[in-house]
């Protein structure tokens, strides 16, 4: 498989789409944006209109100042009255094959409960809550609880360690942490609630510790623990929805950013989830008879968008799978569609990527026909894979959506509108943003490059999915997204647009990897290595991987003394495993002498990244700020010599 970046396929034209005129929907969100974001914000449902559309104080957006609203209430109380109330809003299916359905009434009826439980324990409104579950009805049913009372839920995905529990609970100073027992993970049990103990030792804000009963294994119980099935059972099963104002936040997501302190992404009720409601309709076009299996785990933010808010609000059935998709065999993701009769099926290049390995037969030997729309999110993905989707599982008649989106944005920024849209498509390209989206590629100065050339992706104007701000530090929020060019906010993100003006995303220009279409730090995992005790510097970079899109490589400086050995580079990649968690399991450790460095002390991780794979170092230059060819040329031959 060839370099993702380097192997683009512009001319290939697949298939077009009845539509309405996209163009003009386009024109009124550009033209009149205060009307357009107005019909899309009246799609829900408000306890009290706003005053204004767009409250735009550089660079805090606020939208619909003075709209109250609840999050809880559009995607459950909103249904009661109708058709759906007693249609399945999630069907779960546990990695052992068991299925529970919840219907929006039962689901409407726990998340009541769980609120007025939380409201017990003290729960307040912009209170925050840790959640730390596997994918468990109770994971969605704790978030819309909080949304319910105006607490603020902060999600952990259930693979990350303790120690990126204590840090993401001390940043947010969350009262509770929500976890199980344990979670399944490819036949074997992850023990939560230990991790969770462990991780209790240095949280102090820490009031209470409810678990859910999953793997029914023993576990420790101490003071701060309570049951979730004991706090439910007795509560009623209705709870009044807290008015919440439009950007009050509704959750913090923790994500990776250039330093090594995760960041907390904040997001409110009011443009998030019109942001949400809109771009789904036009994305997807869920109807009444969709079953939609967006294929995320709830812990990042395609879970919180697009498992949870927006197809809830929009009614829709939709698959909760707890597991791993080659668990018990490479065939999972296929059977679930066949046993449930999915729709639209929406998934990661990653996934499709180790499917397509295992060729078609598997693929082929299930019934796929009640697809009708097909899905793809979270990193770049290669035209040969888009292809093997289109052909074999969609078997060239369901269209492809390559939606380009961020913790940051909310919601979908880049992507075709099959509900709205009549375009045609290229394998590997988003198209075009979507309404009221207004994107440029840009060069160093900020200045717009012309078609065919690559630069920083930048969006222009303020949209309502947008982050309200970093947990605790609007500084950081202003440097990272609105500094770099000034007046719009920074993706972190190359791209070019094609002479059609198709968008083509070209991978992270930061220092950033998406390793599996999981985002991770360079610094951050720098810092985990050198808290181990035999590692005196860590240099991080990533090579390309056929599978995983990138995957880490670690040139590593041992303290004086310490010798390298394949025992240490084994203990090394766990203690990795232990401190971040298993995604961020290495690919390949070097053991070096001295990390090649600028004068100032940069680490060159361009170069690093070039010599890992295979690159001629022509034109890092410009890409390693502060140094010289000299300095390039020399540490190059340095490492070289040591590899
Ligand atoms: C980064 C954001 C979008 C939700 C899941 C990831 C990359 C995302 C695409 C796409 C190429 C993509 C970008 C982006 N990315 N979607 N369709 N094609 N790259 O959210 O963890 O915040 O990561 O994922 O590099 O900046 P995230």
């Amino acid at each position: 498989m060839n370099d993702l970046r380097n192997n683009r396929d512009e001319s290939q034209e697949i298939i077009t789409l009845e539509g309405s005129n996209i163009k003009k929907v386009k024109e009124n969100a550009k033209n009149n944006p205060d009307e357009f974001w107005t019909a899309c914000a009246k799609n829900l449902i408000w306890f009290k209109e706003w005053d204004q559309v767009l409250d735009w104080n550089y660079p805090f957006a606020k939208w619909f100042p003075g709209g109250r609203i609840n999050a809880s209430y559009n995607c459950l109380d909103k249904h009661l009255t109708t058709e759906i109330k007693n249609k399945a809003a999630f069907i779960w299916e546990g990695e052992d094959g068991k299925t529970i359905t919840v219907t929006y009434y039962q689901l409407f009826t726990k998340v009541n409960q769980l609120a007025n439980a939380l409201k017990k324990l003290g729960i307040k409104k912009g209170d925050r809550v840790t959640i730390y579950l596997p994918m468990i009805p109770e994971l969605p049913i704790s978030m819309l609880a909080c949304a319910r009372i105006g607490a603020i839920h902060s999600v952990i995905f259930s693979g990350f360690s303790s120690q990126s529990i204590i840090d993401r609970v001390n940043d947010a100073g969350s009262k509770i942490i929500i976890t199980a027992d344990g979670g399944y993970r490819r036949g074997k049990t992850i023990p939560l609630k230990s991790i969770v103990d462990e991780a209790i030792k240095d949280t102090p804000t820490i009031e209470k510790v409810i678990i859910v009963k999953r793997t029914f294994d023993d576990v420790h119980i101490g003071g701060k623990d309570i049951w979730y099935e004991d706090i439910v059972t007795e509560e009623s099963s209705y709870c009044l929805s807290e008015w919440n104002d439009s950007n009050d936040p509704l959750f913090i997501l923790y994500t990776s950013g250039t330093t090594g302190k995760p960041k907390g992404v904040v997001h409110g009720s009011g443009g998030y989830l019109t942001h949400l409601f809109n771009s789904a309709k036009w994305v997807f076009d869920f109807t009444s008879t969709d079953v939609f299996f967006c294929t995320a785990d709830i812990g990042w933010i395609t879970g919180h968008s697009y498992v949870v808010y927006a197809p809830l609000m929009h009614g829709v059935t939709q698959i909760l799978y707890e597991g791993a998709p080659d668990y018990p065999n490479p065939d999972r993701y296929w059977k679930i569609v066949e046993k449930h009769g999915v729709t639209i099926l929406y998934t990661t290049p990653t996934a499709l990527r180790s499917y397509m390995r295992y060729g078609d037969k598997i693929p082929n030997s299930y019934d796929l026909s009640s697809l009708r729309l097909l899905g793809t999110v979270g990193e770049p993905i290669n035209p040969e894979v888009w292809k093997w989707y289109f052909n074999v599982i969609g078997k060239k008649s369901c269209p492809i959506v390559d939606t380009w989106w961020q913790t940051e944005t909310g919601g979908i920024m880049i992507g075709m509108c099959t509900g709205i849209e009549n375009i045609s498509m290229k394998p590997g390209s988003g198209t075009f943003s979507l309404p009221g989206i207004e994107l440029e590629i840009v060069d160093e100065e900020g200045l717009k490059v012309e078609n065919g050339k690559k630069g920083y992706l930048i969006i222009k104007k303020p949209w309502p999915g947008m982050l309200l701000s970093l947990w605790n530090n609007e500084e950081r929020y202003k440097k990272t997204y609105w500094e770099k060019v000034s007046g719009s906010f920074f993706a972190g993100d190359f791209a070019y647009l094609d002479k059609d003006n198709y968008t083509w995303i070209l991978g992270r220009a930061d220092d950033i990897l998406k390793v599996a279409g999981h985002r991770l730090g360079t610094i951050e995992l720098e810092s985990a290595f050198v808290s181990h005790p035999s590692i005196a510097e860590a240099a991080i970079t990533s090579k390309n991987d056929d599978l995983k899109g990138e995957a880490i490589v670690a040139f590593l400086v041992l303290r004086k003394g310490i010798e390298s050995s394949p025992h240490l580079d084994a203990e090394v990649n766990e203690h990795i495993r232990n401190t971040i968690g298993p995604i961020a399991s290495t690919e390949k450790i070097y053991f070096v002498n001295k990390l090649p460095k600028t004068r100032s002390g940069k680490i060159m991780r361009r170069l690093l990244k070039s010599i890992v794979n295979k690159e001629a170092i022509g034109d890092i230059s410009t890409l390693e700020d502060e140094a010289s060819i000299e300095e390039i040329n020399y540490e190059f031959n340095e490492i070289n010599k040591q590899l």
